[in-house]
């Protein structure tokens, strides 16, 4: 198959680019260093030509709901305009478990994202995930000042960034299925316990202290609104494992 990867030079794109070429396909890279503008739409007619589906792990690093919401839009009707006039049959994308509970502003663009895909005339897959081992070191990038990180007092179920695009690659393979069984981490973990154990990684102590964020949305990220349910399916990499990999 020849695959399209938007945002394949990303934290999870990269593995997804990975997994397909390993699967022997042909995979064309949707992303601005590979001279794509998804927003835009600079050079998206061309690199789509002869593409049988696309998998969508584009993203913006922003924390405004209305940023959000404009990127995903414009990322998501780019991407299906071009898959409707190239003939495309399958656009597969990644989402997040708990978005449509927790007001979050980047979430405001993930839920938009959703419904543009869901009424759009190309069909579909949409696979959440739950937050990728790699989320503990950018949360403690954006929340330390010298040696201390305050962190949110929040339950994450992380998963390996690697086993969310093996199942991308193999749902791309396949026929599009709707809305599938969220995907999440092998267990439930702390995120400033998880810190402290980044940070003891790559040997830069510090004090970690965490504090419980005001409002709904700090509420569900201690409540459990943001790891799967019984019914979902599960990854095998823990994230000690993951650190002790290396892998960070
Ligand atoms: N991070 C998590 O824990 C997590 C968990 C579950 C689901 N997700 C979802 O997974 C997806 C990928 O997240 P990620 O953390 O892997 O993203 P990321 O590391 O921030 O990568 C973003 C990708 O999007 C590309 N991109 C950004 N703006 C672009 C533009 N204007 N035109 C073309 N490409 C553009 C970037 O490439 P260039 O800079 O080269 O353009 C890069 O390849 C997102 O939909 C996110 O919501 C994330």
């Amino acid at each position: 198959m020849k695959l399209a990867v938007a945002g394949g030079t990303g934290t999870v794109g990269v593995h997804v680019v990975e997994v397909a070429r390993e699967g022997r396909h042909d995979v064309v890279v949707l992303s601005r260093s590979a001279g794509v503008d998804l927003v835009s739409g600079t050079g998206l007619a061309d690199a789509m030509a002869g593409v049988d589906a696309v998998i969508d792990v584009a993203s913006t690093r922003t924390m405004s709901a209305k940023e959000s919401t404009a990127f995903f839009s414009a990322v998501t009707r780019n991407l299906l305009a071009a898959e409707n006039e190239a003939g495309v049959r399958h656009h597969v994308a990644l989402s997040i478990v708990g978005i449509d509970k927790a007001p979050h502003a980047y979430y405001a663009g993930k839920v938009k994202q959703e419904s543009i895909i869901r009424t759009g005339t190309v069909p579909w897959t949409i696979l959440r995930a739950t937050q990728f081992h790699e989320f503990a070191a950018q949360i403690r990038e954006r929340t330390s000042f010298g040696p201390v990180s305050i962190i949110p007092r929040m339950v994450s179920q992380p998963i390996a960034a690697r086993e969310v695009a093996e199942r991308l690659v193999d749902l791309a393979e396949k026929s599009p299925a709707g809305r599938v069984t969220d995907l999440g981490g092998p267990r439930e973990e702390r995120m400033a316990e998880m810190v402290r154990q980044y940070s003891r990684a790559i040997d830069a102590p510090g004090l970690v202290l965490e504090l419980p964020i005001p409002g709904t949305y700090g509420r569900a990220m201690r409540d459990g609104t943001l790891v799967t349910t019984t019914d979902s399916d599960h990854g095998r990499q823990t994230f000690d494992q993951w650190l002790a990999a290396g892998a960070h």
